[in-house]
């Protein structure tokens, strides 16, 4: 069995409210954990599958950003430096004549040279950041490097699957590999800052941005987030090809109220807490370098202009030891979001609350001079934010190696190896979604059905959208199209293409020539879905998401035909398509599988590989029913069959939709692959614990408190892969929990016929959450547990969390 899971990973989400000897205890608690889970690992037998330790759930790096070295040298460092030369390590610009809306500044080099600028981003290539470089550390007094910063979000040349396909693959160490890859690439370009994982939870899919992050769920999230640092920062974050990592938008910036993108967030602390934060603990505990302040509001307060957020979770409470640095003149925007009327306050109320690096927006360099003079920022708070990003530059090792090896760029890039970590991102991120029988037996794989086949659709050789939204430095001419692939292995004469129009627009003639092309076959592939650059990402919220343009129409041309139809969605987001979901036997979503989508997919229909994606989202039937997630509150007047349309039901006064089901079209957790598996009943090793129990248990040891088990068979007849995924309910607390909560997850690969029992060892960290007062513990309550292959699924079995 292959070791993928995390249901250990997140042994130390909490830390609020720490004093330092809980944390020092904390963190021995943490490498206790990692020591109790190695040797349960090698206790266990081939036939069990335990939960073992994988990229993401190693217990974290210790942290590389501060030691008394480092402190010293920073210490000596800013002893030498003026106000003027302070302030300029706080000041970051997009490299090039466009400096900012409202900077003015164009001359980065004149800018470098007087120390007026402690970070660029935005320029790439060894050459180009080398100039720029010895220009700092050459010509500028104190020789300070640059760190120049990129947003190298799913790969830098080696475009990897969008970051929502990535999640989808829930495999923590295919993202690690990913993501160091991309470290490799980018480092040897002379970037050596992400600014990526992004965390953010994203319940709701009409806000474009979901497509960056990793889906809705804080503990699948919090996995992924870990995997994303320590791929970027690797072993040795002052290592040449390590690059610091940036967790954004910090925070609660997927809350935007009717998905629209920058909009406002009424998020309590309850929520923030429990769901919205834990990615981001998980990446400090991980090391990141960095933290990036949002664009939203949050409860009237700009993420960049908040202190409670930043000063006191953050920096305090987690005693995160990196710098925070502003998104795109979210400084400025505090004017905007109405907290102040003029730049000076805005710099001054951002940079108080936390924001130490000003990015684009030019107001700590315009304001922070005479801000300091007239006492309203002190002379300690701008020591304590160029400390920080002093910090960062010498744990980056930045003052011993500024340079990158020109010679070495080019070879860097789309390495065999690479692209085969590529392919192999690619085919996992893939979801399959519907599979029904034509004539006897399930479409897909196809296999012997494909003497002829149909391939249609816009996104059938479009080289450049299998980039996605945020490619980074990724090149159309770099991806393998569908069409390509599928040629290569079927040969040309096997391949009836017809484009069947663009993403918006088609013509009538365009959909007679698709649908000539399917009679004339045996089956029909139609590669459909959004354009990922306008379409999904940033700025790209939208209020309908069924196929854009006239694709449903070809579509349902082509499925009028009678031939058996694929569909292969490429899309940021869920689609809403019931009629496909009714009438069109096999779907698969794709979203933007990176340089190698056509071999991946052409491996995935013709059944050389087999699905083993499963959704990080919920996806919805109908727009109206977002935002829309599984880990939602139980209500007072649940609906008994939500499904029910109320005016065939016994009761109205439900919680539900009167004109539409109220279940997501696939749950979230859900993918189906090329085998059927049963689970039998949950199990656990207790039916009562103690709360003081739990409590001593993890103060003496750290140890597991209770095996949760089920029995999952093959009932195919092909060997398989499935996700097993443990959910906890939480019940008679201080303070409403959701229906469910993922709490560890598996891979379990079975022969066919196979049957094997899958055990979650948990810890007392399953059972905690934050209560009515807003403290991280554990209630005496009613625990139900589920083994299941989705969060809509599972015989579950219950325990008592007892006061005694
Ligand atoms: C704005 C985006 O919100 C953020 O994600 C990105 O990192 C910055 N621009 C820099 O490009």
């Amino acid at each position: 069995m292959k070791p993928r899971s995390a249901s250990l990973g997140n042994v130390n989400a909490r830390g609020i409210f720490v004093t330092p000897v809980r944390s020092i205890f904390c963190a021995a608690l943490v490498v206790l954990l990692g020591v109790a889970l190695a040797a349960a690992q090698t206790a266990k037998g081939p036939a069990t599958a335990k939960t073992p330790a994988n990229a993401s759930a190693r217990t974290a790096s210790p942290n590389q950003l501060s030691s008394p070295a480092i402190e010293a040298k920073v210490n000596t460092l800013l002893a030498k430096m003026t106000l003027e030369e302070k302030i300029g390590q706080l000041v970051q610009y997009s490299a090039g004549a466009a400096t900012g809306p409202t900077s003015g500044r164009t001359d980065d080099k004149d800018m470098i040279r007087k120390g007026q600028v402690g970070s660029l981003f935005n320029v790439t290539g060894a050459r180009a950041t080398n100039e720029l470089q010895h220009i700092a550390v050459d010509e500028s007094r104190l020789h300070i490097p640059l760190i120049f910063g990129l947003d190298v979000i799913h790969g830098y040349r080696t475009t990897f699957p969008l970051n929502l396909g990535l999640a989808a693959t829930w495999d923590p160490e295919i993202v690690e590999k990913a993501s160091r890859i991309a470290a490799l690439e980018a480092s040897a370009a002379g970037v050596r800052w992400t600014f990526s994982p992004m965390v953010d939870i994203a319940r709701d899919a009409r806000w474009g941005r979901m497509s960056e992050g990793s889906g809705e769920d804080p503990f699948l999230g919090s996995a992924m987030a870990r995997a994303y640092v320590h791929g970027y920062q690797g072993e040795k974050l002052d290592a040449p090809d390590s690059i610091v990592a940036c967790a954004k938008h910090y925070v609660g910036y997927g809350a935007a109220e009717g998905g629209r993108d920058y909009n406002s967030t009424e998020i309590s602390e309850h929520t923030l807490r429990e769901y919205y934060l834990p990615p981001f603990r998980a990446a400090e505990e991980a090391g990141v370098g960095t933290f990036m302040s949002a664009f939203n509001a949050i409860n009237g307060i700009p993420a960049s202009a908040n202190p409670f957020t930043i000063k006191q979770i953050l920096k305090k409470e987690w005693g995160f030891k990196g710098f925070v640095v502003s998104d795109w003149t979210s400084v400025s925007e505090v004017m905007a979001h109405g907290i102040a009327i003029d730049g000076a306050t805005a710099a001054q109320k951002a940079f108080l609350a936390g924001v130490d690096m000003d990015m684009q927006s030019n107001l700590y360099h315009q304001n922070m001079l005479k801000l300091v003079q007239s006492g309203k920022v002190s002379q300690a708070a701008i020591d304590e934010g160029v400390r920080r990003i002093l910090r960062v530059k010498f744990a980056m090792g930045l003052f011993d190696h500024p340079y990158t090896d020109e010679s070495k760029e080019s070879a860097a890039f789309l390495r065999p190896d690479s692209l085969g970590v590529a392919k192999t991102a690619a085919t996992k991120s893939i979801v399959l979604l519907r599979n029904e029988a034509v004539s006897g037996a399930a479409l897909l794989p196809l296999s012997a059905k494909a003497s002829s086949v149909a391939l249609i659709g816009p996104l059938a050789d479009d080289a450049g959208n299998m980039i996605g939204s945020w490619g980074g430095l990724g090149r159309g001419e770099d991806a393998i199209t569908l069409r390509r692939a599928l040629t290569q292995k079927l040969g040309e004469s096997r391949i009836h293409y017809a484009k069947g129009g663009e993403i918006l627009s088609t013509s009538d003639s365009d959909i007679s020539a698709a649908v000539s092309a399917a009679k004339d076959s045996d089956v029909a592939i139609l590669a459909l879905g959004e354009d990922a650059p306008s379409m999904t990402g940033e700025a790209a919220s939208r209020a309908w998401f069924g196929l854009p343009g006239r694709q449903q129409d070809l579509l349902e041309k082509v499925v009028a035909t009678g031939k058996p139809v694929v569909l292969i969605l490429f899309s940021g987001r869920p689609l809403t398509l019931p009629w496909a979901f009714e009438h069109v036997p096999a779907v698969l979503a794709a979203w933007y599988p990176g340089v190698q989508a056509g071999n991946a997919l052409t491996d995935l229909l013709l059944g050389d590989a087999a699905p083993t994606g499963h959704l990080p989202l919920s996806w919805p039937r109908a727009v109206g029913q977002e935002p829309l997630y599984y880990n939602a509150l139980n209500t007072g007047r649940p609906a008994t069959d939500p499904d029910h349309p109320a005016e065939k039901g016994e009761t109205k006064y439900v919680s539900r939709y009167i004109d539409e089901k109220g279940t997501p079209q696939f749950p979230f957790g859900f993918g189906l692959t090329y085998t059927s598996f049963r689970y039998g009943s949950t199990s656990a090793s207790a039916k009562d614990i103690s709360v003081s129990s739990l409590r001593q248990a993890l103060a003496a040891k750290g140890k597991n408190v209770l095996s949760v088990t089920a029995d999952v068979t093959n009932t195919g007849s092909r060997a398989g892969e499935t996700v097993a995924q443990l959910y906890v309910r939480i019940d008679g607390t201080s303070i409403a929990m959701p229906v469910r909560m993922l709490k560890g997850f598996q891979s379990v690969t079975l022969a066919p016929g196979e049957t094997r029992k899958v055990t979650f060892d948990v810890d007392e960290e399953k059972f905690a959450f934050w209560g009515a007062e807003n403290k991280f513990g554990v209630e005496p309550a009613r625990v139900t547990l589920w083994v299941a292959p989705s969060s809509a699924e599972g015989e579950p079995t219950t325990l008592n969390l007892t006061e005694r």
